[in-house]
């Protein structure tokens, strides 16, 4: 009986059970018509900005730059990661991975720190640089400070005459050579900073025979006359000098190419691509000390910088030290360590296979209060923001990954340690990654660089965003976009400027490697004044104060920042045809071939390179272009194959520009259209290959080889945008 009765309500309870599970399945799943999202909630971009606050970046930024976080140590892999995990965890999103890569970075001796001096001929030293930037703030007292220092400089003691090389450009060492007759061969080259990547002054002086390479911040590039400095303002302080990194072949030094997981093969220590004359940063507080007492014959004007002495090239001293010779102590080091990224996901509604990715890099030489603790203070802002329309029941159409890079100012390590060993996935299935590393660093105007494709898209975003500065909106500037245009106008049309990516954030190895279109954004200060960069860069003074008193009071400027990350990452995620044009890739080709023409059209076709192959290919392309937008606007909506093919061409597009091969002399640089300039990191060339083969092609005796090289080059160039156009067009040639 009593079995009889548990089978009865064991029945009756399956019955109603099974019925019960379906009824819920069949609400619970979608109406095979209707998406299960809305493809474009307007309401949610409202929502998603009004949700993110200032006062919250503010805190971030203050637990950030709370102690120094430099890669590889306590604070910055495990505090920090920690925090970001919590935070992300708190904030709801779907699943975070913690990726470790052990790799290469490079740091100072502690107590036995850098500093260069002048030594007498009987072997007394004077004149020592200061081994530690002042304290200013009690926080810069903090034994986790590392002082100054270039990373993967070999230790080293190197003694000679002394040469200024001017911001130790290919170009600087060529007129040292051709015209001024000053060799730098076995000298100590002091250079200032600004113009080029500190990477590239390495190989230069390197190539051109000194011994040793001392970098220093002159006033004329990190001050204004007349200025107060910091604390007072925001100007660079005589003692302030400048950290960073020589690495000019990103990732790991010893795994080039392939990620430094576990089963890595490592490069010998000796075979490295790094520098080999010790190199060390100074402050201008000691530079005058050793330019005022160089001898030699004056330099031009262009070379003189902002200190009150008479800038001479040397080489070595002049007068009562004639006899006396340059010293430097460098102590850096290579050591082995753990970095990590911090990667957090909210899996796509409907095309989860699809991503979108926001990234910006974690690590700081010190404080990092802008660089980049600006731009992570934001990140952790929108994913709270994301987390709480997740909240609403909200879920974008695709999936959008948050990333936390390690060690980015080691030479981009963490994220190019993770797009080598996410290459796969990421070709197949990355829609676009956008990039922050200084959110703000001045409060004049939105910069934005990117790919062509994408700029109308962050047009858009920059329209939606309200204006932080109260007297742009009084003049008639009502969005971000608005000043934008109005501050940095593009040479041609009513757009604002928005130009092609090169090196120096963590983009690189998206774009450059594996041709993922790329965006890197941020708010910057008026470039007129002439500054190389926000001028505290990368010292102990870029603290939480300065930002909090003097970049961004009130950190209204932070959060127009996040609200424009944020809403280019739904739109890129959530809208049903992807905002990628290829129309205006098409006019940023037109453009970069006549700039290509105008500088060596004639010389190229005295060569015998025939410029309608050029012409030609663009024009197809173009063609191509036009009719995918033409088949866009007559799409089926409703078809989700339809959709489905041509979001994946508007995808695909960027890759089609990636060689097989990387660029001549570079190690995995392979985008055609545009590359790190071969002098210049930071500078940006179209046409890379072809425009290497061309530098100071004159002055080579080997005129034949080096003709038949530009020559191979362009072909490569026209055989890629031909192909690329055929990457855009519908399934079959139709004859
Ligand atoms: C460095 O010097 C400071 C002050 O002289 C001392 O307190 C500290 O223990 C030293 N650290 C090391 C690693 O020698
Ligand atoms: C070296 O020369 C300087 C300047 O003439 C002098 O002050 C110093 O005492 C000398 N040192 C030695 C070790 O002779
Ligand atoms: C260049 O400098 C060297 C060594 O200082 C000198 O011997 C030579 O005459 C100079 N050449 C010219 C063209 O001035
Ligand atoms: C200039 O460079 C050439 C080629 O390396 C070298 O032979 C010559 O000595 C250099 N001249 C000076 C003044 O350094
Ligand atoms: C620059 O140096 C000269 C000579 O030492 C001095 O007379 C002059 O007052 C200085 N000018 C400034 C602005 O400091
Ligand atoms: C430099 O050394 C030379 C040769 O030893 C000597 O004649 C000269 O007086 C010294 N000059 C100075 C300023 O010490
Ligand atoms: C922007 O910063 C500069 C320099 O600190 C300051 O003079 C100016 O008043 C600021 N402008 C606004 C609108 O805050
Ligand atoms: C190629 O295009 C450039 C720039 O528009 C033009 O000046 C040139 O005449 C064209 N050359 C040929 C051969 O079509
Ligand atoms: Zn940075």
């Amino acid at each position: 009986m009593v079995l009889q009765r548990t089978t009865v309500i064991c029945v009756i309870s399956a019955v109603v059970g099974v019925a019960l599970g379906l009824f819920i399945g069949y609400f619970s799943r979608p109406a095979p018509t209707a998406p299960i999202y809305p493809t474009e909630n307007p309401t949610i971009s409202k929502l998603l900005m009004d949700e993110m606050k200032a006062d919250n970046i503010m805190n971030n930024l203050n637990t950030l730059t709370s102690r120094p976080h430099i890669a590889g140590r306590e604070q910055e892999e495990i505090v920090l990661v920690d925090w970001i995990k919590q935070q992300w965890t708190e904030a709801g999103i779907d699943s975070i991975v913690v990726h470790p890569y052990e790799v290469l970075l490079s740091y100072p001796k502690q107590n036995d720190s850098n500093y260069v001096s002048i030594k007498l001929a009987n072997g007394t030293e004077i004149e020592q640089s200061q081994r530690k930037e002042l304290v200013i703030d009690e926080e810069q007292n903090d034994p986790n400070v590392v002082d100054p220092f270039n990373a993967y400089s070999p230790p080293g003691e190197p003694e000679g005459e002394l040469v200024y090389v001017n911001y130790a450009t290919i170009e600087d060492f060529i007129a040292l050579n051709r015209t001024h007759n000053i060799s730098t061969v076995d000298k100590i080259c002091i250079s200032r900073y600004g113009s080029i990547f500190r990477g590239d002054k390495a190989i230069h002086a390197e190539l051109y025979g000194c011994i040793g390479l001392i970098l220093y911040s002159d006033p004329l590039d990190y001050t204004v006359p007349w200025s107060e400095v910091y604390p007072k303002d925001w100007f660079l302080p005589p003692t302030g000098a400048q950290r960073g990194s020589l690495l000019v072949d990103d990732g790991d030094p010893r795994t080039p190419n392939y990620p430094s997981i576990s089963s890595a093969w490592h490069k010998s220590d000796s075979s490295l691509t790094l520098p080999k004359i010790p190199i060390t940063p100074i402050g201008y507080i000691d530079a005058i000390k050793y330019l005022s007492k160089i001898g030699g014959p004056e330099v031009p004007t262009a070379w003189k910088g902002g200190m009150n002495i008479t800038y001479r090239f040397g080489p070595g001293f002049a007068g009562d030290h004639v006899n006396s010779s340059m010293k430097m102590s460098v102590k850096t080091t290579n050591q082995v360590a753990t970095i990590r990224n911090v990667i957090g996901y909210i899996r796509g509604g409907v095309e989860p296979d699809r991503y979108v990715l926001l990234g910006n890099h974690r690590d700081a030489w010190v404080f990092g209060a802008i660089d980049p603790s600006s731009g992570t203070a934001t990140l952790m802002e929108i994913v709270r923001g994301f987390g709480a329309m997740l909240k609403r029941g909200w879920r974008p159409r695709r999936t959008l990954v948050f990333c936390s890079w390690g060690a980015e100012e080691y030479g981009l390590i963490g994220s190019t340690e993770w797009v080598e060993e996410l290459q796969k996935e990421l070709r197949a299935r990355a829609v676009a990654y956008l990039n922050v590393d200084i959110a703000v660093e001045g409060n004049y105007s939105l910069a934005v660089d990117g790919v062509a494709s994408l700029s109308q898209a962050v047009f858009d975003a920059a329209k939606s965003v309200p204006n932080p500065n109260p007297s742009e909106v009084s003049s008639g500037r009502p969005t971000l976009y608005d000043t934008w245009k109005f501050r940095f106008p593009a040479s041609v049309g009513d757009k604002p400027s928005y130009h092609g990516l090169s090196s120096g954030s963590d983009y690189t190895a998206f774009l450059q490697i594996i041709g993922i279109s790329s965006v890197d954004l941020r708010y910057t200060y008026d470039e007129s004044i002439g500054l190389a960069s926000y001028p505290v860069y990368h010292s102990v003074y870029e603290t939480f104060e300065l930002v909090e008193n003097l970049v961004d009071p009130g950190f209204k400027i932070h959060l127009a920042m996040t609200q424009v990350w944020a809403e280019l990452a739904r739109k890129l995620a959530d809208v049903l045809i992807l905002p990628v044009d290829c129309r205006l890739y098409a006019s940023d080709l037109a453009q970069k071939r006549d700039v290509l023409y105008q500088q060596y059209g004639s010389k190229m076709e005295t060569h015998g390179i025939e410029f309608s192959q050029l012409n030609d290919s663009i024009l197809i392309f173009t063609t191509s272009a036009n009719s995918i937008h033409e088949r866009i606007a007559s799409i089926d909506s409703t078809n989700a194959y339809e959709t489905r093919m041509i979001n994946d061409q508007l995808m695909q597009l960027e890759r089609a520009f990636i060689d097989q091969n990387p660029l001549p002399g570079r190690v995995s640089y392979r985008h055609v259209i545009s590359a790190p300039n071969q002098h210049d990191t930071y500078g940006s060339t179209a046409f890379p290959a072809v425009v290497d083969a061309m530098f100071d092609i004159d002055n080579d005796p080997d005129q034949a080889g080096r003709w038949d090289e530009v020559r191979r080059q362009y072909s490569i160039l026209v055989f890629h945008i031909l192909s690329a156009a055929a990457t855009l067009n519908p399934t079959v040639p139709t004859t």
